[in-house]
């Protein structure tokens, strides 16, 4: 569309020009070009099914996307000639796709992504996107997105959208005119969905420690996981809670039906909720439709940490997957492996922590272990990151660690205070070893204070 003004004018005969098949629409689709997806549940699933059956059209087609619930069948190795995956975060059906030799990273934080697609750092020929159905004046909503989609609709030379009538209306920059759009496939499927997490005592056990630290009337980021939906439901007695957020899952829903989350104390946007992306059940995604309380923006204006340092008692909540003795996190590797990517984590650790009222704090929980498939204990907290993991929040930002054995506060200690601390919240399984690893790197005995 590359960045088109709306033109309102006889918006329905455009629409029915405009109208489709997903297999014709594809075909827009040349080999090389570059291709992003609509962000999240806003992947339109029908077009990228017809995308893979039409594989043999295509040579060295590069996909990009965030987070995706989809299948990610582009990255099969039987697809490799066809379809590269430049991933910037990574999930299920993507996983993968570095190993099979058909994947690779693209570092570059959540919030800096539509800025890199307006300054031509990343350029895409070809967005494929999904939409509500146009109201009365031409404009389809993004429902539950707004995070870079809005920016790659803007960017990419075509755009092609799947009109999908399960998609809510939602308030914020989501509207996007028929005019704007190149080809329209009407295709209506159920959105796709990411259930709760179990939470189970471990998580709970976070969730309680993490809730002493939260003020009534503080401003919430919750981050992807588990974590977030137990750190919720410790949260039902606080008051007058508010929502910066990057995304939010089916968790909030509760604590706003029972008025703890109103937004009422929120400095910046207050009675708002505001957030870039919706990833839940119908129940979030209903929510969300014509909701004046629910606000979504585009992810250079949420996460940006000096937007963030606006709210008061801001508490960001994120999760890691390694920490090590200095409180290095790494939440988007394991080893050399790409698991997730860095999302918010860093934009909201530093946001939090330059609060201009002087009140925000950053979280990182997570269980103290995780027990694999044959029985194998691995702590989570460690005397250094696995070889070739990437550091997500640095020993510099780091705030607060929090596991099902309590608290442990980064700043302001020295690193040996920080590996004590840290060894503290340790799983018991695994204190002997980490306590053996502090008094070799420290030339001090480890002391349980
Ligand atoms: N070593 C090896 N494997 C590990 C591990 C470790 N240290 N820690 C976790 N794992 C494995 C788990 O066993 C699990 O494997 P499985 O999928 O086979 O069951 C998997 O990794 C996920 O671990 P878990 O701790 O359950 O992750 P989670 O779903 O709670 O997500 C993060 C945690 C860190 C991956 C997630 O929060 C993330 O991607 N964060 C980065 C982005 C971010 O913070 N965004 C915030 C703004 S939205």
């Amino acid at each position: 569309m590359s960045d088109k003004i709306p033109s309102p004018m006889n918006w329905r005969e455009d629409y029915e020009k405009k109208l489709t098949t997903a297999e014709e629409a594809v075909k827009l689709i040349k080999s090389h070009d570059h291709v992003i997806f609509g962000h999240c549940i806003c992947e339109p699933e029908g077009l990228i099914d017809a995308m893979v059956a039409n594989h043999d059209a295509y040579r060295g087609v590069h996909i990009t996307h965030m987070v995706s619930l989809g299948k990610g069948e582009y990255t099969n190795p039987e697809y490799k000639d066809n379809f590269t995956f430049d991933g910037i975060f990574f999930g299920a059906g993507t996983r993968n796709s570095i190993a099979h030799g058909n994947g690779d990273v693209i570092p570059v934080y959540f919030s800096e992504l539509p800025i890199w697609m307006r300054r031509g750092i990343l350029n895409f020929d070809v967005c494929l996107v999904m939409v509500s159905p146009p109201d009365q004046w031409g404009y389809c909503n993004l429902g539950v997105e707004s995070g870079y989609t809005f920016q790659a609709m803007r960017s990419a030379k075509t755009v092609i959208a799947q009109v999908n009538s399960n998609m809510p209306f939602a308030y914020g920059d989501t509207h996007i005119h028929v005019s704007q759009l190149d080809a329209i496939v009407e295709m209506d499927m159920p959105l796709m969905e990411s259930q709760p997490a179990k939470v189970g005592d471990v998580e709970m056990a976070i969730g309680e420690y993490c809730a002493s630290l939260i003020e009534d009337g503080s401003t919430l980021q919750l981050g992807i996981g588990a974590i977030p939906d137990a750190v919720l439901a410790s949260l039902k007695n606080h008051k007058h809670l508010g929502i910066h957020s990057e995304m939010i899952a089916d968790g909030v829903l509760d604590l706003v039906e029972a008025g703890v989350i109103d937004c009422s104390e929120k400095s910046l946007h207050r009675g708002q909720i505001v957030v870039t992306f919706l990833m839940g059940t119908k129940r979030l995604y209903d929510f969300a439709d014509r909701n004046p309380m629910l606000m979504l923006r585009p992810v250079d204006y949420v996460n940006d940490p000096t937007v963030i340092a606006k709210n008061n008692k801001m508490v960001s909540i994120n999760s890691a997957l390694q920490v090590d003795f200095m409180g290095q996190v790494v939440a988007a590797s394991i080893g050399t492996k790409q698991f997730s990517g860095v999302g918010g984590q860093v934009d909201f650790v530093r946001g939090a922590s330059r609060a201009e009222d002087g009140k925000g704090i950053s979280i990182i929980a997570m269980p103290s272990i995780v027990t694999k498939k044959d029985g194998t204990i691995i702590s989570k907290i460690v005397p250094t990151i696995d070889q070739g993991a990437a550091v997500t929040t640095n020993r510099y930002d780091v705030d607060y660690i929090i596991t099902e054995y309590g608290i442990a506060h980064m700043k302001g200690k020295t690193l040996r205070e920080r590996a004590r601390a840290l060894i503290g919240i340790a799983h018991p399984s695994v204190v002997d070893d980490l306590s053996k690893a502090f008094e070799e790197r420290f030339n001090t005995p480890y002391v349980d204070e």
